[in-house]
């Protein structure tokens, strides 16, 4: 059982902004989404078969922790298709991105950290990507969106436990072993500029560890690519 209450509309802009008005432990799911957002200020394309839901929890200082908890439930999730997660939390199957999670803040009183994930389930994106898309159903995966919200919901809350009781060492250990690109080259873009290094692991912040020539860097937020 997970202490979540779930709340369905056809149609929103957003399902992280309606997630503001709401309290701590709600959910909310649309069918579809007119304005969906994506990291870095991106459009998240959101047409009905697809799944699209928000989570809302108390804020916390811990906030950035959950994109590592979210990624890997949601990996956890579809476990039998092989999942990867490409840091910090798009989940990807066979190097396509089928799945991504928006942390948000809410600050206004009670502030909320509001924890938005989209999984193509039946349509793969048309539009212009960063990275090659893919959907579940074309991996082989039937699922309804409301099948899929409540498993997520299930492992998401049993990691929550994991974490609040234990701590981030065993959620970052198993977020490691669906780590795409560890231990290999990648290149990490920021709005700025572009870094190559070794994939070196995960600080105790979530933030990424890169081996450059020359020394360790820890990368906070950006892309990060494959070599
Ligand atoms: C990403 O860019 O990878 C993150 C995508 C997050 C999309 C989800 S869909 C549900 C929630 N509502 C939004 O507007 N965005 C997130």
């Amino acid at each position: 059982m997970h202490p979540f209450k779930y709340y369905a509309f056809d149609l929103l802009e957003s399902t992280n902004e309606t997630a503001k008005e709401f309290a701590p432990y709600d959910v909310i799911h649309a069918l579809s989404q007119i304005k969906g957002k994506g990291r870095m200020g991106r459009q998240w394309e959101s047409p009905k078969g697809n799944l699209f839901m928000s989570i809302v929890l108390p804020y916390t200082k811990e906030a950035p922790l959950y994109s590592f908890i979210t990624s890997l439930s949601v990996a956890q999730t579809i476990q039998s298709l092989s999942p990867c997660i490409k840091w910090p939390n798009d989940i990807l199957l066979n190097g396509q991105k089928v799945g991504g999670i928006l942390l948000e803040t809410s600050l206004n009183e009670p502030q909320k950290l509001i924890i938005g994930i989209g999984i193509n389930i039946e349509h793969t994106p048309k539009g212009k990507m960063l990275y090659p898309v893919t959907c579940l159903k074309d991996n082989g995966l039937s699922i309804s969106c409301i099948d899929l919200l409540n498993e997520i919901l299930k492992t998401f809350y049993q990691n929550v436990i994991i974490f609040e009781q234990t701590g981030f060492s065993k959620i970052k250990q198993q977020w490691l072993n669906f780590a795409s690109g560890l231990g290999q080259q990648i290149c990490v873009k920021l709005p700025q500029k572009e870094m190559n290094g070794i994939f070196n692991g995960l600080r105790d912040d979530g933030a990424l560890i890169l081996q450059t020539r020359t020394k360790q860097q820890f990368i906070t937020a950006g892309d990060i690519f494959m070599i």
